[in-house]
Formats: C-alpha cells, sequence, structure tokens
C-alpha cells in the first residue's frame, strides 16, 4: 500500500516540485493551499510532469473546520508536510499581525488535526531564520538560536517549538527541516518559482530583472563586512531541498527515527554573496544585470550557511545540484514562464 501524504502549501514553490518527488518516489499525495501566493494551475503541471492527478482542497488552514473535512474525506492520511505560510521577510516587518496569525493558526490547527487523526509523520518547513544574527558560519542543528531580525523568523522558532510540544505527547513522528536559501527550478522548465507577490527572494528578482520584467534590481546592503560587501547566503537547488523531504519521510516510515523529533539542515554547505550570485547568473546567461547598490534592508542578516553533515549522515541526503544548475535552470524557467504570459 502506498503511504498517503498531504502536502500543505502544495501549489507554492517549494511544495509543488516536492509533490513531484513524492509521486516519484511513490506516494500517494493530496494537496492543501488557500492560493493566497500561488495559483492551483501548477498542479496541471504537475501532471504533465509525472502524469498523475493530485487531489487539490482550496482551503484557508487557518480555519480548522474546512481543513478538518480533508481528513474527514481522506480517513487515513500517514504524513503530512507542512509547507503553508507566508514567507516574505520583509513583508512580516510591515504586518507582524497577519504573519503570526497566518503561520501560528494554521500550524496549530494542522498539528491538532495530526495528532486526532493518528497521523504518522509530520515535516514542518522551518528555516535557517531560525538561527539569527550568527557571528559564525557554518551553523550546524546544535548552534544556539538567537533572537530572529523578523516577525517571519519567530514563527519559524515558535512553530518548532509548537511542533515539538504538540508531537511530543503523541503518535505522531516530526522532523523539522531548516532549509537554507532555496532556489532554481525544475529541469523539465516547466515548473519554478511563479508567486502570485511579488518575489523578494534572490533569484527570481535576478531572472525578473534579466527578462525585462523589472527594470532593475537594488543589491540592499553592501557595507556589510564580508569579502565584497553585500549578504552572505547558502543557496540550495529546489530539487535538492524537494529530494530532502522524500529522504525524511522514508526515514519516519522506515522506522529509523528512535526519538519523538529529528532538526536537519538542508544547505549546499558553504556560502556565496548576492554579488557573487549575480557574476553566477551573468556567466550562465551571457547576460549583464542591470543592478543598482542600495541601502540595507531590515531584518537581514550579514552571513549564514550550513553545515548539512547530520542530513548527510542520517537521511542519506546531499545536494546534487551546485549554483551554475540553480542559475540554468532558474533562466530556463523565467523564459519559458514569459513566454507564457506575455
Ligand atoms: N522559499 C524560501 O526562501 C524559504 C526558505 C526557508 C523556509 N521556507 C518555508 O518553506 C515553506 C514553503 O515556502 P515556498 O517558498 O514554497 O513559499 P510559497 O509562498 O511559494 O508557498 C507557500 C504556499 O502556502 C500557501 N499558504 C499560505 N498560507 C496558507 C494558509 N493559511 N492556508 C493554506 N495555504 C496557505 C500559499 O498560497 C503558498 O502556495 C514556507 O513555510 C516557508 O516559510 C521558504
Amino acid at each position: 500500500m502506498k503511504e498517503k501524504v498531504l502536502v500543505t502549501g502544495g501549489t507554492g514553490y517549494i511544495g509543488s516540485h516536492t509533490i513531484i518527488y513524492l509521486i516519484e518516489t511513490g506516494y500517494d499525495v493530496i494537496c492543501v493551499d488557500n492560493g493566497i501566493n500561488s495559483d492551483k494551475s501548477v498542479l496541471n503541471v504537475v501532471e504533465k510532469i509525472t502524469g498523475v492527478r493530485v487531489p487539490y482542497f482550496h482551503i484557508d488552514l487557518c480555519d480548522l473546520e474546512r481543513t478538518e473535512s480533508i481528513f474527514k474525506e481522506h480517513s487515513e492520511i500517514h504524513g503530512i508536510i507542512h509547507f503553508a505560510a507566508l514567507k516574505s521577510v520583509s513583508d512580516s516587518v510591515s504586518n507582524p499581525i497577519i504573519y503570526f496569525r497566518n503561520n501560528l493558526v494554521s500550524l496549530i490547527n494542522i498539528l491538532e488535526l495530526s495528532v486526532k487523526y493518528n497521523v504518522g509523520a509530520f515535516i514542518f518547513s522551518s528555516s535557517c531564520t531560525v538561527y539569527g544574527d550568527v557571528t559564525h558560519s557554518p551553523v550546524d542543528e546544535d548552534t544556539p538560536l538567537k533572537e530572529t531580525a523578523s516577525p517571519y523568523g519567530r514563527t519559524k522558532q515558535i512553530g518548532e517549538q509548537i511542533v515539538s510540544d504538540v508531537l511530543k505527547q503523541s503518535n505522531t513522528k516530526s522532523i523539522l527541516l531548516r532549509y537554507f536559501n532555496p532556489a532554481g527550478a525544475h529541469p523539465s522548465g516547466l515548473l519554478g518559482e511563479s508567486p502570485i507577490n511579488s518575489p523578494q527572494n534572490l533569484v527570481p528578482v535576478i531572472t525578473e530583472t534579466a527578462i525585462g520584467r523589472r527594470q532593475k534590481m537594488i543589491v540592499y546592503g553592501t557595507d556589510y563586512p564580508t569579502r565584497d560587501g553585500s549578504c552572505i547566503r547558502d543557496y540550495i537547488h529546489v530539487c535538492d531541498l524537494a529530494r530532502a523531504h522524500t529522504k525524511a519521510l522514508n526515514y519516519i516510515f522506515e522506522g529509523k527515527q528512535d526519538k519523538p523529533g529529528d532538526i536537519f539542515n538542508i544547505g549546499i554547505g558553504n556560502g556565496l554573496s548576492v554579488l557573487e550570485i549575480i557574476r553566477a547568473f551573468e556567466k550562465v546567461s551571457g547576460l549583464k544585470l542591470n543592478y543598482e547598490k542600495g541601502e540595507r534592508r531590515p531584518g537581514d542578516i550579514m552571513a549564514i550557511f550550513s553545515d548539512y553533515k547530520k542530513a548527510k549522515e542520517q537521511l542519506d541526503w546531499f545536494p546534487e545540484y551546485n549554483v551554475d544548475d540553480i542559475m540554468n535552470t532558474a533562466w530556463i524557467w523565467e523564459q519559458n514562464r514569459s513566454s507564457q504570459i506575455l
């Protein structure tokens, strides 16, 4: 029997890529999203790539009763991957209430139902933002968490604690995946980052500038004490990240987890600066990017990158794509997407 997995936020960027890997690994997938930052038409693309039509529920997870209707219709849900959240660091600084309400109420509801319906496995999308303004990298899972620079980061720190407190008392096993900076697109060129709200992550901003949808882009902060003055991050290909979720589920379903919860960093293991990423894009695309140097952005930290040894040892996961692959796939995706939009 195939295990049934409910993917929340499944029409979003990471969720949609993960659904493909789940299907390819043999899981039976259902998906819920409220469409606040994605469009359900992404499931047509998933079907094109996998041949599988994924059942979709257009539901806001903050609505407990409607969310429960999924569990009533699908009596046996073995696993949940909880992606659904709002994710903009800078937006969360301006709209903290919206972020706390959406990210925490949805999490509490889905956890309540996980316990009530005896779901076996729960994977939570956490983020490297939980480490806060770190002074040294790489960070591993034992690096103490500092105060985070944004309400978004706090929803992930609090979210991790809520998952751990709620599921400790239940039969549901959990894994918290701390993603670093997901980027890139599916190698088919059919699927990539396509948010409804204007993207604020670096790579889509670069490709949107290159294609002409934005006139120019701003590099926020070039006076940080880093090798070239811009922020340093760990860019992980979205397909590597998607694969980490199937590995995490397998780990639980194969009975390899010996304690109630586990935390894993999912990153590429080294840091690249914003200016280095821009140069990587220019190399891959052969284009010159129109960018300007600007002020630092509230909520941003100077530098962070991962130590992913734990994921390698325990989940048998490691990144297969590099920064050129990220830029290449993101650029192909942007060109395909724009030719459909125009
Ligand atoms: N992309 C990143 O840079 C990054 C980094 C670290 C962690 N994360 C986390 O990974 C997860 C997925 O991120 P993503 O990049 O795919 O974002 P995304 O915005 O593309 O996907 C999130 C999806 O959740 C849906 N959603 C939001 N609130 C909802 C609600 N209340 N009910 C139902 N659906 C809801 C949105 O419509 C969207 O489709 C998020 O939890 C995010 O915080 C993302």
